[in-house]
């Protein structure tokens, strides 16, 4: 099967790619490779991807509807369509709203009217966030919730390409699978988020910040996770017919909320190094605790994490200390 991964040099994009090439998939990787964290780290990770015979690289701009035409003409046709690509932080949105919206509202409807044009089209994924549920305190958070009360430019973009998608599900029959990703973690992660910045602090005895006072609660998921979630989402597309619009949303979380303090003291043991702490109110935007309902993801995906945040810390630890030795 070939498959598009848009986002293919980031985080998620890398490690789902690496599945489904291990378990013989075609895979074309899309990313424009940009700097808003360390280049070498997605250089890195698309060349272990360029070892597969099966892997093939496109840099291109999801936000640039001719560049992206370009690789859908030349690559595909693509039956399925994996869309990661985005700018994934929340305190960049802030401060680059029009960037952001360029990226994550305009790349994604590029990627949609781009599936729209395969008569043959099966399936796309595409990665939504935790974010959705923002003012949400009724907790878990189910995808029932409101999404509609964002606190970040980046919650709103995220459930703006939701509302976009379901137009092209209703209006085009486009089948969907929206992935709400809760605050993932691992080998390979990205710098920019609190677990791999907390360490790159304490390894050079630099204080970190705890927003909230301290008071932040996370549904950490490790990675492994998160990759056997969105290729179970890959594989079962929601059903195409009269009786039901063909989109989904699924919540891809530990299904587990913990301390922020607990991750702290979880790096501390891990790296034998003491983190100076400043408790801050932090900016705004941030969500004090998030907390996943995988119900209906363990229901129809037979989603089932599995990796506690005590060994994953000790996995990302053991890939941080090799990586940057
Ligand atoms: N990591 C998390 O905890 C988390 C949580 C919720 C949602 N998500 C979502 O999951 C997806 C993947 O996140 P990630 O953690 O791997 O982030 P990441 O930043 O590591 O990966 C995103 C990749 O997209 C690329 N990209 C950004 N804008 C682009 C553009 N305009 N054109 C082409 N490529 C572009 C970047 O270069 C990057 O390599 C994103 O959509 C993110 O919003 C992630």
């Amino acid at each position: 099967m070939k498959i598009l991964v848009t986002g293919a040099a980031g985080f998620i994009g890398f490690s789902t790619s690496m599945a489904l090439l291990k378990r013989g998939d075609e895979v074309i990787g899309l990313d424009n490779v940009n700097d808003y964290y360390d280049v070498r780290l997605k250089n890195a990770r698309l060349s272990q991807l360029q070892e597969f015979e099966n892997f093939k690289f496109e840099k291109a701009d999801i936000s640039n509807f001719e560049h992206l035409e370009n690789v859908f003409q030349i690559q595909g046709p693509f039956p399925k369509v994996i869309h990661l690509a985005a700018n994934a932080g929340v305190r960049y949105s802030q401060q680059f709203p029009l960037q952001v919206i360029n990226s994550n509202v305009v790349g994604h409807a590029n990627i949609l009217q781009l599936c729209r044009r395969n008569d043959n089209f099966e399936h796309l994924v595409f990665a939504s966030s935790s974010s959705v549920y923002s003012q949400n305190d009724k907790l878990p958070f189910s995808v029932d919730n409101r999404v509609d009360r964002p606190v970040s430019i980046y919650a709103a973009t995220k459930a703006a390409d939701e509302l976009i998608s379901h137009v092209y599900a209703d209006n085009f029959d486009l089948p969907q699978s929206a992935l709400r990703y809760f605050t993932v973690y691992g080998p390979w992660g990205r710098p920019d988020m609190s677990y791999y910045h907390f360490t790159n602090a304490m390894m050079n005895s630099t204080p970190i910040r705890l927003f909230n006072f301290g008071n932040m609660r996370r549904d950490f998921t490790y990675i492994d996770d998160i990759v056997s979630g969105t290729v179970a989402a890959l594989d079962n597309p929601p059903a195409h017919n009269l009786q039901s619009t063909p989109i989904r949303a699924f919540n891809l979380g530990a299904g587990n909320t913990e301390a922020l303090e607990k991750m702290v003291s979880l790096l501390e043991q891990n790296l034998g190094v003491k983190a100076e702490r400043i408790y801050e109110a932090g900016p705004r935007g941030e969500m004090p605790e998030t907390f996943a309902d995988i119900e209906l993801t363990r229901n129809i995906l037979g989603y089932s994490p599995s990796v506690s945040l005590e060994a994953g810390i000790e996995k990302f630890v053991d890939w941080y200390q090799e990586y940057h030795r």
